[in-house]
């Protein structure tokens, strides 16, 4: 701010020093005000805010001290300086503590008179653009904040993106596969049921006693392809078959019950929490029980060394939730991605088809699957089922 357009408010209750006191510093090209006493100065501070007043410290109505308490309250822009006949430094001191920017005692030389005024505003000006630096700073801090906000955001919704598209390409491949198998295997069975025929046959008249040994051996891995064949045509069995109300906590029990002698032989426990009576879902109940079997199964076979199996049950406002946790060997980060691909197996004799079944039955209700696996210390499948009076 150029000192020439500053504007200033002189009040004091004597005539001959505003007339002086006005006519110095209109000379310099300030714009002038005066006022007699503190109500009258503090209507004109309030109609047009000048940059700085001079002040009168002892005037009748208000004395100096309320009058620039009253000021810096209300226009903490506004810079004061002390006009005083009493030579008390310690009043100085004091006002200077209530923000006054300067004190002159009169009777006072014209020279300094315009030294404290414009050193008082040339230290508003700087203030300000300090402020106004400030401000600057704090824009621009805000700016990067948003735009690292921003950032952020575009981040996370590809990601986001990424894991829908993948999960898009997963279904499809699943379903391929899973329709391709299906066929191959329906189409396997038959040749194999002849073979197993013929070795029937063959069997009712041995020529030679050790050919027995081997037709039997024959037999026995005839049955093991077809069982393969089975579970395979089921994995990928297509419509759902019965539809009914399933009581998952029911079907929880069915599936434990039913494993009950595998668990005991192999000396695991099960940690039972069943903290809900869920809403029912609406699905065939055998595939449900296929589901908690086949991730038990699993379970039951990474802790050949005994274990505790934990079955939580729990539900949100539409899903019920089973979580099934063992304290196994744990899957392999690199495998993670692949357990639910159909024949993915790290079992001599597994057939890899298990978790390839439960995604494609939870898939068909809509529901989803999520693994979490620490190497070494335990896997939690966790299924989430949709109950049946959820809005979709
Ligand atoms: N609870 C578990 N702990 C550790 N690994 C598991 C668990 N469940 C599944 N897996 C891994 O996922 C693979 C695929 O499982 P699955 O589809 O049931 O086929 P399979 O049991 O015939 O191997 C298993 O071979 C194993 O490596
Ligand atoms: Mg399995």
């Amino acid at each position: 701010m150029s000192r020439h357009s500053a504007s200033i408010l002189i009040v004091d209750d004597e005539k001959s020093i505003l007339e002086l006191t006005s006519a110095v510093l209109r000379n310099r090209g300030f714009r002038v005000k005066t006022a007699t006493d503190g109500k009258s100065a503090l209507e004109l501070i309030v109609g047009d805010e000048p940059d700085l007043v001079l002040l009168d410290y002892v005037m009748p109505g208000m004395d100096g001290f309320s009058a620039l308490k009253e000021i810096k309250q209300r226009f903490p822009g506004i810079s004061v300086i002390i006009l005083s006949g009493e030579g008390d430094g310690q009043i100085a001191v004091e006002l200077m503590k209530r923000g006054a920017s300067g004190y002159i005692q009169k009777p006072f030389l014209n020279q300094d008179l315009v030294e404290s005024v414009d050193k008082a505003l040339k230290v508003r000006g700087e203030a300000r653009n300090r402020e106004r630096l400030k401000e600057r700073d704090r824009l621009l801090e805000e700016i990067e904040n948003r735009s690292m906000e921003l950032e952020e955001r575009v981040r996370e919704k590809s990601i986001e993106l990424q894991r829908v598209q993948d999960e898009i390409i997963h279904t499809e491949k699943m379903s391929t596969v899973g329709y391709l198998s299906a066929g191959m295997a329906h189409e396997i069975r038959n040749p194999l049921n002849s073979i197993g025929l013929f070795v029937q046959i063959l069997k009712e008249n041995p020529e030679e006693p050790e050919r027995l040994e081997c037709l039997e051996k024959i037999e026995q891995e005839v049955r093991r392809i077809d069982a393969i064949l089975k579970k395979l045509m089921d994995a990928v069995k297509g419509p759902r078959f019965h539809i009914s109300e399933v009581s998952v906590d029911k079907v929880l029990d069915t599936v434990i019950d039913f494993l009950r002698s595998r668990l005991e032989m192999n000396g695991i426990r099960i940690r039972r929490d069943f903290r809900v009576i869920p809403s029912p879902v609406s699905a065939d109940q055998t595939e449900i029980e296929q589901v908690f079997t086949n991730i038990m199964v699993n379970s039951i076979e990474e802790m050949p060394g005994g274990g505790v199996i934990g079955v939580t049950l729990d539900q949100n406002d539409s899903e019920v939730i089973v979580r099934i946790s063992d304290t196994g060997r744990g899957i392999l980060q690199e495998h993670m991605t692949r357990i639910f691909d159909p024949f993915f197996t790290t079992k001599t004799s597994g057939t890899g088809l298990g978790l390839y079944a439960v995604m494609r039955i939870v898939r068909a209700y809509n529901g989803r699957i999520d693994v979490r696996s620490e190497d070494g210390k335990g896997t939690t499948f966790s299924v989430f089922l949709r109950v049946s009076d959820a809005v979709p």
